[in-house]
C-alpha cells in the first residue's frame, strides 16, 4: 500500500484558467487603440506605443503617447473642474466615490483579468488582492469625503494633482492616489505606467458611469518624458510619485522652489527578521508572501531574510522545500503562484544582480522542477547566501523574486543588519516572544512594521516609508492630508525684506586692548559654547546703526560638528514625552525670569517697539510645546485583519533649521520648540540678521536641563549654512523660513541627495504670533513620520 505521501507526489495539478474572452473581447471593441482620456472624452490616438502581455509577449493594445500639449490640456481640464468639484461638497463627492467603489466590484473579475493579461501577475492575486483592496480605497475615501467639514476643518483641496504610478500594482496604485485626491476635492491628471495602463483606461470608463464630472480625473498615457511633462508642468499644485527612487529624486530636483506638494512613495530593502523562537512555518509562509508575491516586484517586499544562527540550517530547509512547491507558469491559470515578470527588461536586471552574486562566490538555490516557459519573461524563485552585507545583492532593490538570507545571533545585531541600508520602507518581525516583537519594532527605522505577519494593506493604514524610501503616507488620515492645504497657509504675508548684514570680518584682535570684553558670541554645540572652527566673526549693528557685539562665523566644519553632537544626543528621542515637556516648561520660566533683557536685546537689534510682546509671546510659545510634547499620540486602526495597526508619530532625527530673520525671538522658538517636543534633534541657524536673541539662549538652555546635543546653534551665512545643512547626508530633514525663495529652492534641490523632508517658506513670511499659522498639527506633521506596526490581536 502506498502512503498518503506517496499519492499525494504522484497528484498533479490539472490546468485552471481563467477565461479571459472579456478582457480581450474588450480591448477588440475599442480596436486595441486608445488615446488620451481629457475631460471625460477620448481624445484621437496619436504617437503609439504598444503594452504587451509579458506572459506570451503578444501585443495586447497600443497606447497614446501624451506629449507636452497633451499634458496641458489635461491639467487645463482639471484646473476648469477644480472649483465645481470642490463646491459639490464632501457628501456630494462621497456618493461619487461610493458609486466607484461598487462598480469597481461589480467589474472586478473584468479589471483582474486585464490586469493580469497587461501585468504578468497571477489570477490570484490580482483577483483576491489587488482589486478587494481597490474596492476598500474607495469606500474608505467615499467615507473621509463625508466627514470632511468635521474632521478636516481648516483645510481646503490643494487643487490640481499629478499622479504617476509605476507598473506593479497599477490598479491599486491608481485607487491608492486617485481615491484620497478626489474625496479632499482636488482634481487630477493620472499618469499610469507605460508597460500598464490598460486598467486605467478601463477605470476612465468607471468614472464615467459613476457619475465623475467631466475634468476631475484626466488620464494621459505615455513614458517617462509624460511623466516629466507633468512634472514640470506650472499649473500642478501637488505632485504624488510611486516609482524608483531614482525618478523620485529626479521629480524633487525639477520641483525645486515650484511650491508644489510633494510625495513620493520610492524603493525599499525590506529586512524580514526571524528570531529562533519564531513558529518557523508560518514565517516561512510569511516569506512566500513577502518575496514571491507579484514576483518579488514589491516595494515593501521582504527582500533582505536575518534569520538568528541557531535556526538558520532548520529554517532554510523549511523554505527550500516550501520553495520547490511553487508554481510557476500561466499567470491565468488559477492555482499559479508565480507569473510572469512585467517586461523583459526587468527580466535582464535581475538575472545580472544574480550573476553578479555568483561571481562573488554566493551560493544561488533555485527550485530544480521550476520548469520555465518558453516564451514571455520568466525569473525562477531564488535563494542568495554567502552575500556580504555591502555585496549588490544586499543593497540594491532587486524587484524580481530573489531572497537574500543573512544570519544574526542577537537582536542588537538583527536591529543592526536591519537597518544598514538606505532604505526604511517596511520590515517583519517574527517571534512568540511579545516583549521582543516589541522592543525591536521601535528600532528598525521603517515606516512599517509587521508582527508575525507580512504584507499586509489597508486603506485605515498608513503606508509610506523613513530615510530614501521616500516621504509621505498613502492611507489612514495622515493620507488625506497630503491633498489637503490649511487655509490659514493663504492668509501668509510677504516675507520682510531685509537688507544683507555687513561681511564677515575677523573677529577684533583681543591683542590690541587684553582687557576688553570679548563681546563675541560662540557657537552652541553639544551643550557647550564652542569658538567657530574659522575664527571669524561677523559684526551684529543694532537698528541705530551701532555696533552691538560679534557672532560666530559658523562654517561647513562647525555644522559637521553640530551634526555629530546631535546624532550622540540619542537619549532626548528615547526619553518620555513628559520628561521633555518638563525641560520645555523649564525653559520657558527661565527665558521668562530674564524676559526684561531678552526684549531689550530684541529693540536693540530690530528696533521694535513692542519687543516684550514678542518675549511674552515666545514664553507662551514654550508652554504651548511642553503641552503637546506628551499629546501628540498616535491612533490603533482596526482593520479588516484579525489585528491591530499601531500608528506611531515618531520623530524624524536630526533637524537642520534655517529660522527667520523677523522676530528673532519667536521665530527660532516656534521651529525650535516643536521639533524637540517631538524627539528631534536641532541644528539651528539662527535669523542671520538678529542672531543674538539666539545666542543669549544659550545660559537658559544651560540652567533648564536642556541635554547637550538636543539643539545645537550655528551663528553665520544662512545661504551657506543652509547648503552645508541640505546636503549634509546625517540630516533627516530640512526647514528653511527665512523668506529667501532661492534659498529654499536650493534648499529643496539639496535635499533630493538623500531625499530628506523639507519644510521650506518661500518667499513669504508667516505670522509668528499666530497659533493658526506658526503652531498647531501642521508643525507636528512636519516634525514627525508615522510608523505603522501590525500587532496580531484577538487571533
Ligand atoms: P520608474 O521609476 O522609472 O517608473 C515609475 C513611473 O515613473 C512610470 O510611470 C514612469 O513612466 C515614470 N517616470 C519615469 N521617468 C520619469 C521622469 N523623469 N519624470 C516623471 N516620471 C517618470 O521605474 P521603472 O523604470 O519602471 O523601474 C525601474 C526600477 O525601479 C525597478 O526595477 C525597481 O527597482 C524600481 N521600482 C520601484 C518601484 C516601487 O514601488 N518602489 C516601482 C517601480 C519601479
Amino acid at each position: 500500500m502506498p502512503t498518503i505521501n506517496e499519492i499525494l507526489n504522484t497528484m498533479d495539478y490539472g490546468p485552471a484558467p481563467e477565461s479571459q474572452k472579456e478582457a480581450q473581447a474588450w480591448l477588440e471593441q475599442r480596436s486595441r487603440k486608445f488615446g488620451l482620456f481629457i475631460d471625460n472624452a477620448w481624445t484621437e490616438p496619436g504617437e503609439l506605443f504598444a503594452s504587451n502581455n509579458p506572459a506570451d509577449g503578444s501585443q495586447l493594445a497600443e497606447l497614446t503617447q501624451a506629449t507636452a500639449d497633451d499634458v496641458n490640456r489635461a491639467v487645463e481640464a482639471a484646473r476648469r473642474a477644480q472649483p465645481g468639484w470642490q463646491a459639490l461638497g464632501g457628501g456630494g463627492r462621497a456618493r461619487v466615490l461610493y458609486a466607484i467603489a461598487r462598480l469597481m466590484q461589480k467589474h472586478s473579475r473584468l479589471f483582474a483579468v486585464l490586469e493580469t493579461l497587461d501585468n504578468g501577475k497571477t489570477i490570484r492575486e490580482t483577483r483576491d488582492a489587488d482589486l478587494p483592496l481597490v474596492a476598500r480605497h474607495f469606500y474608505y475615501h467615499a467615507g473621509w469625503a463625508q466627514l470632511q467639514d468635521e474632521e478636516f476643518a481648516g483645510h481646503r483641496p490643494v487643487g490640481v494633482v499629478g499622479q504617476i504610478v509605476p507598473w506593479n500594482f497599477p490598479l491599486l496604485m491608481l485607487a491608492w492616489k486617485i481615491a484620497p485626491a478626489l474625496a479632499a476635492g482636488n482634481t487630477v491628471v493620472f499618469k499610469p505606467a507605460e508597460f500598464t495602463p490598460l486598467t486605467a483606461l478601463l477605470f476612465a470608463e468607471i468614472c464615467v458611469q459613476a457619475g465623475v464630472p467631466a475634468g476631475v480625473v484626466n488620464i494621459v498615457t505615455g513614458d517617462g518624458r509624460t511623466g516629466e511633462a507633468l512634472v514640470k508642468h506650472e499649473g500642478i499644485d501637488k505632485l504624488a510619485f510611486t516609482g524608483s527612487t531614482e525618478v523620485g529624486r529626479l521629480i524633487r530636483e525639477a520641483t525645486a522652489g515650484s511650491g508644489k506638494k510633494l510625495s513620493l512613495e520610492l524603493g525599499g530593502k525590506s529586512p524580514y527578521i526571524v528570531f529562533e523562537d519564531a513558529d518557523l512555518d508560518a514565517a516561512v509562509e510569511g516569506l512566500v508572501d513577502s518575496i514571491w508575491f507579484n514576483q518579488g516586484q514589491v516595494c515593501c517586499a521582504g527582500s533582505r531574510l536575518l534569520v538568528q544562527e541557531s535556526v538558520e540550517e532548520r529554517f532554510l530547509k523549511k523554505l527550500k522545500a516550501r520553495m520547490d512547491n511553487l508554481r510557476l507558469g500561466s499567470p491565468l491559470d488559477k492555482s499559479m503562484d508565480i507569473g510572469a515578470l512585467v517586461d523583459p527588461i526587468q527580466r535582464q536586471r535581475i538575472h545580472g544582480l544574480v550573476e553578479s552574486a555568483r561571481a562573488e562566490g554566493c551560493e544561488i538555490y533555485q527550485p530544480q522542477a521550476c520548469e520555465i516557459p518558453a516564451t514571455g519573461s520568466w525569473f525562477p524563485p531564488t535563494l542568495i547566501t554567502g552575500a556580504s552585507t555591502s555585496a549588490a545583492v544586499a543593497q540594491a532593490e532587486i524587484f524580481g523574486p530573489v531572497l537574500v538570507a543573512m544570519s544574526f545571533r542577537t537582536p542588537a545585531e538583527a536591529v543592526q543588519l536591519a537597518n544598514n541600508t538606505v532604505y526604511g520602507l517596511a520590515s517583519c518581525v517574527w517571534t512568540e516572544n511579545i516583549s521582543l516583537a516589541l522592543d525591536v519594532a521601535p528600532a528598525i527605522k521603517a515606516g512599517v512594521v509587521w508582527i508575525n505577519t507580512a504584507n499586509q494593506f489597508d486603506a485605515a493604514c498608513g503606508f509610506g516609508g523613513y530615510k530614501e524610501s521616500g516621504y509621505g503616507r498613502e492611507g489612514g488620515k495622515e493620507g488625506m492630508y497630503e491633498y489637503l492645504v490649511p487655509v490659514s497657509e493663504d492668509a501668509r504675508p510677504a516675507a520682510p525684506v531685509f537688507e544683507k548684514p555687513a561681511k564677515a570680518k575677523a573677529a577684533p584682535a583681543a591683542a590690541t586692548d587684553p582687557f576688553a570684553i570679548d563681546r563675541t558670541a560662540k557657537l552652541y554645540i553639544g551643550g557647550k559654547q564652542a569658538r567657530p572652527d574659522g575664527a571669524y566673526s561677523r559684526a551684529i549693528h543694532g537698528a541705530d546703526g551701532k555696533f552691538i557685539a560679534e557672532v560666530g562665523e559658523g562654517n561647513r566644519k562647525d555644522i559637521r560638528n553640530a551634526v555629530e553632537a546631535a546624532h550622540k544626543a540619542t537619549g532626548w528621542t528615547k526619553a518620555t514625552a513628559h520628561n521633555r515637556a518638563q525641560v520645555l516648561y523649564y525653559i520657558a520660566e527661565n527665558l521668562a525670569a530674564r524676559g526684561e533683557e531678552f526684549a531689550a536685546r530684541i529693540a536693540a537689534q530690530t528696533g521694535a517697539k513692542n519687543a516684550e510682546k514678542e518675549v511674552q509671546a515666545s514664553i507662551e510659545r514654550l508652554f504651548y510645546w511642553a503641552a503637546w510634547a506628551d499629546k501628540y499620540d498616535g491612533q490603533a486602526h482596526q482593520p479588516p485583519m484579525h489585528g491591530i495597526t499601531v500608528a506611531l508619530n515618531e520623530a524624524i532625527g536630526v533637524i537642520g533649521i534655517v529660522c527667520p530673520n523677523e522676530n528673532p525671538l519667536l521665530g527660532f522658538i516656534s521651529l525650535v520648540a516643536p521639533a524637540i517636543a517631538v524627539g528631534n534633534r536641532v541644528v539651528a541657524v539662527p535669523s542671520e540678521a538678529y542672531p543674538l536673541s539666539a545666542t543669549d539662549l544659550y545660559q537658559v538652555f544651560d540652567t533648564s536641563d536642556l541635554p547637550g546635543g538636543v539643539v545645537n546653534i550655528v551663528t553665520g551665512s544662512a545661504d551657506e549654512l543652509a547648503r552645508t545643512l541640505a546636503s549634509h547626508s546625517d540630516i533627516d530633514a530640512i526647514w528653511r523660513h527665512d523668506g529667501s525663495a532661492a534659498g529654499c529652492a536650493e534648499v529643496e534641490k539639496l535635499s533630493a541627495g538623500s531625499l530628506k523632508r523639507t519644510w521650506t517658506g518661500g518667499a513669504k513670511g508667516r505670522d509668528w504670533f499666530s497659533v493658526t499659522q506658526s503652531a498647531g498639527r501642521t508643525v507636528l506633521q512636519h516634525a514627525t513620520q508615522v510608523k505603522n506596526i501590525w500587532i496580531p490581536y484577538g487571533v
